[in-house]
């Protein structure tokens, strides 16, 4: 192991509370809290490096967390049902770390999350043999109804931005949550496989444009809108796709075009204000991820390296570097209003972890 590799796992658990959620950034004023999202590929990660226990106890904080909130879920499920608005009944994207609504404004009602935690809880279950705990098999059961009822309206995407939309990285993460569900449920879960199926379809027939997958459906005319580096995990992580199919190679060729600056790293998308607008230490190591997915060895060495260049004295990573910005001038809005950029963030060196795990089996 690197001292990164060391360091990274040294940073997880140490921002790991009693509670067994992660928070997402410790010094970073709106960041402590734990994500669904982010703690998913964190616990993902921590399995990869063999740290069972870390993402065990994870997923009991995600499971409790959703049968405290089990009445809201139900009743967001109810208006779904008859069509009407959810108005605050939806599962929140961030709680404290003890699992309570967070008290500030927030843009909340984001689903991908969700997806991506009943993914790393079936991999978590594959890779320790673990039996399902009666929290996470009624946790598992009411996300994936959720999840069902749910998946086909509009939300906040996983940049937490543009809610008037749906977007193929939601939907994928749906899909392969729906389908992790499946895997873990048994006969329970059968139905699940049909609507997974359905999620699919709509990303195909709706999501793509000129040959590649697009940020938002219905697709935007403005081209800085049209593609997302997240996109890289409609194939891998979830599988929407395989990493090979022509259609995301379309799509990683668009990112590499017009998202990964030269030798540097990789942005979210051309129109991103947020900090100016920098490069992601955690999408560079998702992409890297991508590419030792299809064989390009060499490739996704580059990208760790950029990635390992990132780390501060301490071996913390940052969310984003700030080098080469989209939109320099919005930079320091962002920093007088939260401080610098947030650092260490959990889920860069998850990914980190994950993209160096990803290289040690290829
Ligand atoms: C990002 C989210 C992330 C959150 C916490 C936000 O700025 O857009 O994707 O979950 O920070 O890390």
């Amino acid at each position: 192991m690197t001292d990164l590799v060391q360091h990274s796992v040294r940073v997880i658990i140490a921002h790991q509370a009693p509670t067994g959620a992660y928070v997402a950034s410790p010094q970073f004023p709106v960041y402590r809290y734990s994500w669904f999202r982010d703690g998913a590929f964190i616990a993902y990660a921590m399995d990869l490096v063999g740290q069972h226990g870390s993402a065990r106890s994870f997923h009991d904080w995600a499971a409790r967390t959703i049968l405290r909130h089990a009445r809201k879920a139900e009743r967001a499920i109810e208006k779904a049902a008859r069509g009407e608005p959810l108005g605050q009944d939806y599962l929140h994207t961030r709680y404290t770390l003890n699992g309570e609504e967070g008290p500030e404004e927030w843009p909340n009602f984001q689903l991908d999350g969700f997806g991506t935690w009943l993914w790393a809880l079936n991999e978590h279950v594959q890779r320790t043999g673990m039996a399902l705990t009666p929290d996470w098999q009624a946790a598992v059961t009411l996300i994936a109804r959720y999840l069902s009822a749910l998946w086909d309206r509009p939300c906040y995407d996983l940049w937490e931005e543009h809610p008037q939309y749906q977007h193929p990285y939601t939907l994928a993460a749906i899909y392969a949550g729906l389908r992790a569900a499946g895997a873990l449920l048994g006969v329970h879960g059968r139905s699940l496989a049909g609507i997974a199926d359905q999620v699919r379809r709509f990303v195909l027939t709706h999501g793509v444009r000129e040959g590649h997958l697009v940020k938002q459906i219905p697709p935007p005319s403005d081209p800085a809108y049209q593609i997302d580096a997240s996109l890289v995990g409609v194939a891998t992580p979830y599988r929407l796709l395989s990493p090979d199919d022509p259609l995301i190679r379309a799509t990683v060729a668009r990112i590499e075009q017009e998202l990964h600056c030269p030798g540097g790293g990789v942005h979210r998308y051309r129109a991103d204000t947020y900090y100016g607008g920098g490069e992601w230490v955690l999408l560079t190591a998702w992409l890297g991820w991508y590419y030792t997915e299809v064989g390009e060895i060499g490739r996704a060495w580059e990208f760790l390296r950029w990635v390992e260049d990132q780390a501060d004295a301490e071996g913390h990573l940052p969310e984003q570097v700030s080098g080469h910005l989209l939109a320099p001038r919005r930079y320091s809005e962002w920093k007088a209003r939260w401080g610098p950029v947030a650092k260490p963030l959990l889920w860069s060196h998850a990914m980190y972890l994950i993209l160096r795990c990803a290289l040690r089996s290829a």
